[in-house]
C-alpha cells in the first residue's frame, strides 16, 4: 500500500490514555469496562426484528440491482461468491488468531507508536468514550514487515505474504463493488475522473484492521466496539463464525449480522455517502461481545487517494436536490472525524460552509 496512507490515517485519534489490558486474564468486568446509556446514548439491546441484512450472490446476474436496493435501505449487505479464495480467508483468520494469541508482552513489541498508525493497540475510536472497549486491534498500513518481524521472528515472511495477497484481492473486490454501487445510482465510469484512465481507482488507499473480541464475563454490560460509521468509501469485513457485529436500521434499531461462513460484509462509508449526495446511508455499526466464544474480524478500510476532492456527484445534484456536502479530501475528512467523531458529516454539510 502507498506509504502516504500513513499521513492520512495519522489524522485519526490515537488514544494515549487508554492502556491495552490483557482482557483474557480478567474474570470480572472492571468498572472502566462497564457501559450504560450514560456512556453511549446508543447503548440499547438488539432488536428481535426478523429483518436481516441482505445476502447477495455476486455471481448472480441480478446482483447489481440487489446491491442497489441493499445500499439504499441498509447501507450494507453480505456477499457470497465474491471471488476471494476461501483458503485466503482461512489464512487471514489464522494470521489474526495467531497474532492475538501471542503473549501480551510480545504484542506490545509491535505497539502502535504514539505518533503512528500501524501496530497493536486499542480501537482507534477509544478516545471518544469514557469507558473502555472489550477488544484489541492491529492496524496494517504500508508494509507490515517490521511489526511482523517483532511478533513472529521466525515466521513473519509467511504472514507478510498473506497480508499482501489479501490486500490484492480486497482492492479488486472493493473496486468492483464500488462500480456496482455507483451504477445502481446511474453513475458511469465517465462521471468519476479520479478513478483513473482504467477506472480501477489506481492509487486508492486502504488499511487492514484486525480485531479481536475476547470472551467476556459480562457481555450484556460490555461493548466490543462502540457505535460508529466508517470514514471510508466502503469497508469489506471478514468475520469469523462468532456473531457480534450489529448494524443500526432506522425505525428498527440494532440488528445482528449473522455470520455466513465464507461470506463478506460490505458497508458504505461516509465518503460514499457524500458522493451519493446523501442517498446512501453510511451505516452505523458496532460490535457486542460474547460469553463463550471469542470473535475475530478483518476490516478492509478502503478510500480514495488522499488528496482527491470528494463531493456529491454532479448527476445526483439538481436545483431541487442541491449538494448536501461541500468538497472534502479524505485527509481533511479524517482530520474532521478525529475532532468531531460521529458529528463529522454535519461539519461537512454544505450549509455550514462559510
Ligand atoms: C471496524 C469495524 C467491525 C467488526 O473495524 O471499523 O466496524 O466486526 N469492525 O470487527
Ligand atoms: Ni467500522
Amino acid at each position: 500500500m502507498p506509504s502516504m496512507l500513513t499521513d492520512v490515517f495519522r489524522a485519526h485519534p490515537i488514544s494515549l490514555s487508554h492502556q491495552t489490558h490483557d482482557l483474557t486474564s480478567l474474570r470480572q468486568l472492571p468498572d472502566s469496562f462497564t457501559w450504560t446509556h450514560e456512556d453511549d446514548l446508543l447503548f440499547s439491546a438488539a432488536s428481535n426484528d426478523q429483518n436481516t441484512l441482505p445476502v447477495i450472490d455476486l455471481s448472480d446476474h441480478a446482483a447489481a440491482a440487489a446491491i442497489g436496493r441493499a445500499c439504499m435501505s441498509w447501507g450494507a449487505f453480505q456477499v457470497t461468491n465474491h471471488g476471494v479464495p476461501l483458503s485466503l480467508l482461512d489464512d487471514i483468520e489464522s494470521l489474526t488468531v495467531s497474532l492475538f494469541r501471542l503473549p501480551a508482552h510480545r504484542k506490545m513489541r509491535a505497539a502502535r507508536p504514539v505518533d503512528g498508525v500501524s501496530g497493536y493497540g486499542v480501537a482507534r475510536i477509544a478516545s471518544f468514550f469514557h469507558k473502555q472497549m472489550w477488544s484489541e486491534g492491529f492496524t496494517v498500513t504500508g508494509s507490515a514487515r517490521d511489526h511482523f518481524r517483532k511478533l513472529w521472528p521466525l515466521h513473519h515472511l509467511k504472514y507478510c505474504d498473506v497480508i499482501k495477497e489479501y490486500e490484492e484481492h480486497m482492492q479488486k473486490l472493493a473496486t468492483k463493488l464500488m462500480w456496482l454501487v455507483l451504477s445502481s445510482l446511474g453513475v458511469t465510469e465517465a462521471d468519476i475522473k479520479w478513478a483513473g484512465p482504467n477506472s480501477d481507482f489506481n492509487g486508492a488507499q486502504a488499511a487492514i484492521q484486525l480485531n479481536h473480541y475476547p470472551v467476556c464475563p459480562e457481555p450484556d454490560r460490555a461493548m466490543g466496539l462502540a457505535a460508529h460509521t466508517d470514514s471510508t468509501l466502503l469497508t469489506v469485513l471478514y468475520q469469523n463464525i462468532t456473531a457480534g457485529l450489529q448494524v443500526f436500521k432506522d425505525g428498527v434499531g440494532w440488528l445482528t449480522v449473522s455470520p455466513i461462513p465464507g461470506s463478506l460484509v460490505v458497508n458504505i462509508g461516509d465518503l460514499l455517502h457524500i458522493l451519493s449526495n446523501g442517498r446512501l446511508p453510511s451505516v452505523l455499526h458496532r460490535v457486542r461481545v460474547n460469553k463463550n466464544r471469542s470473535r475475530f474480524s478483518v476490516a478492509y478500510l478502503w478510500g480514495p487517494q488522499s488528496d482527491v476532492q470528494i463531493s456529491p456527484i454532479w448527476k445526483l445534484v439538481s436545483p431541487v436536490e442541491p449538494p448536501l456536502y461541500r468538497p472534502v479530501t479524505w485527509k481533511e475528512y479524517l482530520r474532521t472525524k478525529a475532532t468531531h467523531f460521529n458529528n463529522a458529516l454535519s461539519v461537512i454539510r454544505a450549509h455550514q460552509q462559510e
